[in-house]
């Protein structure tokens, strides 16, 4: 079938789908919901099948949906409507939630039902219970009911709330008035979920400082303790660590809201103002250090000549670098990667060993490696290969495995371009000193996503196996025909043969994981789920270091490796790419600080790139 997506970005879900039904011969092309006009012209131009909307924030016009079945993927439970839905669920601690497929009509979310998954609901962020439970449970019922669809003889179910299974309402949209932390009376568990419910977007709004951020990437502490509670207590690695009325819990990251100083207005109230909340007193804090500050951060952020602040949101930052000059009297924590099982605690890096096999886990968020994240993971990458083990593993984090270097933290650099510069000469250092291991055997573990400068370092591993729903980005061009470096030159043709590294980074296309098996991007992919993945990534990492042919395998290894120096050493891989880096970075084309721009700045898309919009490509092909 000719299926269209109208989707508000190409998200992970949408990558997701986009690969499962293009591999079961559907022809899928894309169209960004950007103003109804454009959509009316994406049907008449593609004239699909069947339309599939993954993630929309704005309603399909009419035109579209009385002349087009549209699928809507909603995430929640049948009878649940309208926008939130994760975020109250959480808020709500449900047991159980799901993802609808229905057909879109005039009423939001209240069209007939298709199919519906469910899944046990669990406390996380709202942005991995997305890309891990949500993915796979919209992968499951927009398949039924694409199948259900070809079928021609099924008959959709209307929504109708006297239906004892129908157990979803509509629900208000949910606003910061109904995130609100109230330290004095919240515990650690409502302090997680209500900044859980929030993370991604848009986060829940507080005071530091005396001034409004958004709270994003908490985890809960379970050894320090005391301060007054909301007071800041410790720092490490770029995350703060505030008191709870019975405990602690770890920020990692902090967006400051645009107006400056702290105040309840209506935007912050929502549409419904009828309980105003009292204003949050400045918070006092251990040392003196927290609270009552008047001094602004600066508002220049990195601006790229010319490109200043605009109105659209302010940076999601490590909170450390949020709060930049506030946190002197904040007591360091720190934590060795190598201390092992450190209980509920804030750690971004850390290593594991069993029998012969190390683990060496680095769960950075949102998968993004600033140039200080790069250069921690090498010595701790150096310092496991010091460590009696045969195999080591890279773990990368539960939600994503690499998606390069920071972009956010290059933006928010007094200067982006020497920050670019920098963040990816950390990485190459890394992904160098994975590739050039001559004492064990390595294997990278990807239990989630792989974007960009991410996926090569992925291949610096000997053995490279991938979660079945993990979704790989093996490219740079999107972020304005970035070159790129992580010696991507030599992994990645050494992987797949010149012509399919050439397809695979100027085609921009995300690539599912059975797909980069078949091609040999990756040596394998299993586990429906991530303790099923990592069950038997343990089996077959132990399996590799028992082995009988270990000795001869590292053997190989070494010899391949220096066969390849020979004929071009590594050093001349990394000079030619970041030749061309250098020009990204300094030259006279300002493409790639441009997109970066739009991309830590969500700035809306104006339209569809011709790379994901078939339609589009026919149509000016014909012109
Ligand atoms: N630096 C900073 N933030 C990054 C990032 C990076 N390299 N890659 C992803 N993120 C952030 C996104 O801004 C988003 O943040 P939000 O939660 O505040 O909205 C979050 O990670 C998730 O990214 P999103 O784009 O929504 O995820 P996705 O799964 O839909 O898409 C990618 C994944 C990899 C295709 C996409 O994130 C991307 O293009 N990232 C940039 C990769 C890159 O160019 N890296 C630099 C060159 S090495």
């Amino acid at each position: 079938m000719k299926i269209l997506f109208l989707t508000h970005s190409f998200n992970s879900l949408a990558q997701r789908l986009y690969i499962e039904l293009a591999r079961r011969g559907h022809e899928v092309s894309i169209e960004f919901d950007i103003n109804d006009a454009v959509t009316v012209q994406a049907v008449e131009l593609y004239r699909p099948d069947l339309i599939v909307a993954p993630f929309l924030k704005r309603i399909i016009p009419e035109a579209v949906w009385r002349n087009h079945v549209c699928f809507v993927v909603h995430p929640g439970i049948v009878g649940d409507r309208g926008p939130s839905a994760l975020d109250w669920v959480i808020m709500h601690d449900c047991a159980e939630w799901g993802v609808t497929v229905l057909q879109a009509n005039g009423e939001i979310d209240a069209g007939d039902i298709w199919a519906a998954e469910t899944f046990p609901m669990r406390l996380a962020k709202k942005s991995s219970l997305y890309r891990n439970e949500v993915v796979e449970a919209a992968v499951r019922a927009v398949l039924a009911a694409v199948e259900r669809f070809q079928s021609g003889n099924y008959k959709p179910m209307p929504l109708d709330y006297s239906r004892p299974e129908v157990r979803g309402r509509l629900h208000a949209p949910i606003r910061q008035v109904d995130r609100v932390i109230d330290w004095q009376s919240d515990d650690t568990r409502a302090v997680l979920k209500k900044i859980h419910a929030a993370d991604g977007f848009p986060g829940v709004l507080d005071a530091l400082y005396g001034e409004a951020y958004y709270l994003f990437d908490a985890c809960a502490e379970d050894t320090l303790c005391g301060g007054e509670p909301g007071a800041i207590i410790a720092r490490r690695n770029g995350a703060i660590c505030r008191a709870t009325r019975d405990g602690a819990v770890w920020i990692g990251h902090l967006k400051r809201k645009n107006e400056g100083a702290y105040t309840f207005d209506q935007n912050y109230l929502g549409s419904n103002p009828s309980q105003p909340p009292q204003p949050t007193p400045a918070l006092p804090c251990q040392g003196g250090s927290g609270g009552g500050g008047s001094s602004a951060l600066p508002l220049t952020r990195g601006s790229w000549r010319g490109f200043g602040s605009n109105g659209l949101s302010e940076l999601k930052l490590p909170a450390v670098l949020a709060l930049e000059g506030r946190l002197a009297d904040v007591p360091e924590a720190p934590l060795d990667p190598f201390s092992g099982n450190a209980g509920e605690t804030y750690r971004d890096i850390w290593f594991e060993q069993k029998n012969d096999v190390g683990y060496l886990h680095f769960a950075f968020y949102n998968g993004a490696m600033s140039t200080e994240q790069c250069m921690r993971l090498r010595e701790a990458y150096l310092a496991a290969t010091q460590r009696e083990v045969r195999v080591i593993v890279l773990m990368g984090g539960a939600d994503f495995w690499s998606n390069g270097i920071n972009l956010n933290c290059i933006e928010n650099a007094a200067s982006p371009a020497d920050e670019s510069w920098r963040n990816i000469n950390a990485m190459d250092d890394l992904t160098r000193a994975i590739a050039a291991t001559g004492s064990q055997l390595t294997i990278a573990a990807l239990q989630g996503n792989a974007g960009a400068g991410g996926v090569f370092l992925s291949l610096a591993a000997d053995h490279v196996y991938a979660r079945e729903g993990v979704v790989f980005n093996p490219h740079y061009k999107g972020m304005g025909n970035l070159y790129g470096s992580e010696y991507w030159t030599y992994l990645l043709p050494r992987r797949v043969g010149e012509a399919r590294a050439a397809a695979l980074t100027q085609n921009r296309l995300p690539v599912g994981a059975a797909e980069a098996r078949e091609m040999g991007l990756i040596d394998g992919c299993f586990g429906t789920d991530r303790e099923d993945f990592l069950a038997r990534i343990e089996q077959l990492a132990e399996g590799l270091a028992a082995s009988p042919d270990y000795p001869s395998l590292l053997r190989e290894k070494i010899a391949r490796r220096e066969r390849d120096e020979r004929e071009k050493p590594l050093d001349a891989y990394r000079a030619e790419e970041l030749q061309h880096m250098k020009l990204n970075f300094y030259g006279f084309d300002p493409s790639y600080h441009v997109a970066r721009y739009n991309f830590v700045y969500k700035v809306p898309h104006a339209w569809t790139p011709l790379y994901l919009a078939r339609h589009r490509r026919i149509a000016s092909s014909l012109a």
